[in-house]
């Protein structure tokens, strides 16, 4: 584990702080909501958020590279990329849920190398270093130990696109079958960190993009949980599909439960 990496996270653990604030203040206030696209929504909170982290990631970092969900790409050849989703659990966000948090990675040509999780409303701050382990508010974390489907707690998230979402039914009605239960928490990044802490056991989607999973997948691995795709490629932070699981039995048990029949 490099020294350059804690000196990072120290730093980005200190901007996440400053911007929590702006999160916790607005939730449950009245919003000005755009439409970006198909169920696809952002607030002001957003951009709030986005702002100061961009300001204070530039400030510290002036030749690290940055994607931003709203902002886009800063084009760079910089080998290192901070990678920020301001607000992930927007449409939770937007009708007073309390589900959503702040999401920042820096990447190493791709690889995640520091990860933040931050829910506001709980004071929960989840953070990784490559090779140095995954904690919460300091305490380290550990993926459950579960390997049966059947006692597994499973989470998805919901395409935008329709015919996504029907593959993805197809998928819910496998998960149903065989597991435990099912959740969909509407915050990508909550979910999958949520089995890094061992409070779920398999997370798996669709279309995700790389601010969605960037820290929370970096969460996971170094909490002893697996990272992989429902396609079978091997999971990158750019892969649309990700499928995260506590153990390496569930994967296999996963991948049986992939290859039966449909019932329907
Ligand atoms: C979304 C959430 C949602 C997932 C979507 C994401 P956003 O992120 O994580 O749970 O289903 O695919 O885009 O828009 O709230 O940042
Ligand atoms: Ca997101
Ligand atoms: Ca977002």
């Amino acid at each position: 584990m490099s020294n350059s990496y804690s000196a990072w996270l120290a730093t980005a653990q200190a901007i996440i702080t400053e911007a929590s604030p702006l999160l916790h203040r607005a939730w449950g206030q009245a919003h000005t909501v755009h439409n970006k696209g198909v169920r696809n929504i952002v607030t002001e909170s957003d951009v709030a958020v986005e702002q100061l982290v961009l300001q204070r990631l530039r400030e510290h970092f002036p030749d690290h590279a940055i994607t931003s969900e709203e902002a886009g790409a800063q084009t760079s050849s910089a080998k290192v990329r901070w990678i920020l989703d301001p607000l992930d659990g927007t449409t939770n966000f937007s009708r007073d849920m309390p589900l959503f948090c702040i999401s920042l990675a820096a990447v190493v040509h791709d690889e995640p190398v520091v990860g933040i999780i931050h829910d506001p409303l709980r004071g929960h701050t989840f953070a990784a270093l490559r090779g140095g382990g995954t904690t919460l508010n300091g305490q380290a974390l550990h993926t459950s130990g579960i390997t049966h489907l059947h006692e597994a707690m499973f989470a998805v998230d919901w395409p935008r696109d329709e015919t996504l979402r029907r593959t993805m039914h197809g998928l819910t009605g496998k998960i149903l079958a065989r597991g435990r239960t099912l959740r969909a928490l509407g915050t990508a990044a909550l979910a999958m960190t949520y089995v890094a802490t061992g409070w779920l056991d398999v997370y798996a989607a669709l279309s995700l993009s790389a601010w969605d999973q960037a820290a929370a997948g970096l969460l996971v691995q170094e909490a002893g949980g697996c990272a992989a795709t429902l396609s079978g490629a091997p999971w990158t932070i750019h892969a649309p599909d990700p499928l995260f699981t506590a153990t390496p039995q569930l994967l296999t048990a996963f991948r049986r439960l992939q290859s039966e029949e449909n019932d329907a």
